[in-house]
């Protein structure tokens, strides 16, 4: 389910991040492999001060290696931990147990220091709708845990997850909400599912993919569309792959609408392979 995000929701949405936090060992920022950046909240670093910090890429499935590979030098360097994970198959997903134990030695080495028994390290999963935080939760949960909607705001009792000895999730992760600032992040979450599609133009939305296709991976645009060659106009390709695919309307006009509604699906459901959307040096 996708909110829609006001700024009383934003408010609502960081009052119940701090609130959660309070009791937070470890975070757990989930962001989408494909849009590492643009998936992420824009004031998670803010929130998440001083906490040691654990970088889930998910949906690695649907990403490119090669690129998912240099995200993680990219958020390993700005001193997170971080993994690569397919929350749907549960790829990645034990590893995380052992990262978050990792994150938190200082703090159990103190307790330990104190004579204490370390106690199980409490973590939270941040991140804006639709990046998989129930997929995860239910995954190490082990059971599907209820969904109290997906709205900032609607509380329930919190309980903590068991995960093995050592760790405990809180059951309900902090929904955040995405960023809004431009054009191509909105194109980038909509394309991947972190926003409402109706929001954008079809037409827009495929026109921003051809276009990142046709420079990123035009073999593969090539391939999936049965192109000679790649018009160096993308209008023209548009209309190419139209023709392709018989989207075409009385007079053998090219349909736009059903061009942009295929290219989006089949973006989406990964039919076109594993694609990022950016990378590292992408502005
Ligand atoms: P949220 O709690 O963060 O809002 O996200 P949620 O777990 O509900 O996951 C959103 C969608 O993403 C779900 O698909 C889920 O199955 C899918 N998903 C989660 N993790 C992965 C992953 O690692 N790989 C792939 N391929 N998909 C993943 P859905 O219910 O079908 O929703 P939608 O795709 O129709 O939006």
């Amino acid at each position: 389910m996708t909110i829609q995000w006001f700024p009383g929701h934003m408010a609502k949405a960081r009052r119940e991040a701090k609130e959660k936090l309070k009791l937070i060992d470890v975070v757990i920022e989930l962001v989408d492999a494909r849009i590492p950046l643009s998936s992420r909240n824009p004031v998670i670093d803010e929130l998440a001060k001083g906490k040691p910090r654990l970088v889930l890429l998910n949906k690695a499935d649907l990403a490119d290696p090669n690129h998912t590979k240099a995200w993680m030098s990219y958020f390993e360097n700005l001193g997170n931990a971080v993994l690569q994970i397919d929350a749907q198959k549960g790829t990645g997903v034990k590893s995380i147990s052992q990262e978050v134990q990792k994150l938190a030695k200082p703090l159990t080495d103190k307790m330990r220091a104190k004579g204490m028994n370390p106690r199980a390290i409490r973590a939270l999963i941040l991140g804006i709708p639709n990046v998989g935080k129930s997929t995860i939760i239910n995954r190490l949960a082990g059971k599907k845990i209820a969904k109290i909607g997906d709205k900032p705001g609607i509380t329930k009792a919190q309980q903590w997850i068991k995960v093995g000895k050592q760790m405990e999730l809180l059951d309900t992760p902090g929904i955040l909400w995405p960023k809004f600032e431009d054009q191509a992040v909105g194109y980038r979450l909509a394309l991947t599912g972190a926003i409402k599609e109706e929001i954008l133009d079809f037409q827009e939305m495929s026109v921003f993919l051809l276009r990142f296709l046709k420079d990123h991976y035009p073999e593969r645009l090539k391939e999936r569309y049965q192109l000679t060659l790649i018009p160096e106009d993308v209008i023209e390709l548009f209309e190419e792959i139209g023709k392709k695919r018989g989207c075409l309307m009385s007079g053998g006009i090219v349909d736009y609408d059903r061009v942009a509604e295929i290219l989006f699906r089949e973006f989406r459901s990964g039919t076109m392979g594993r694609i990022s959307l950016e990378t590292p040096s992408t502005k």
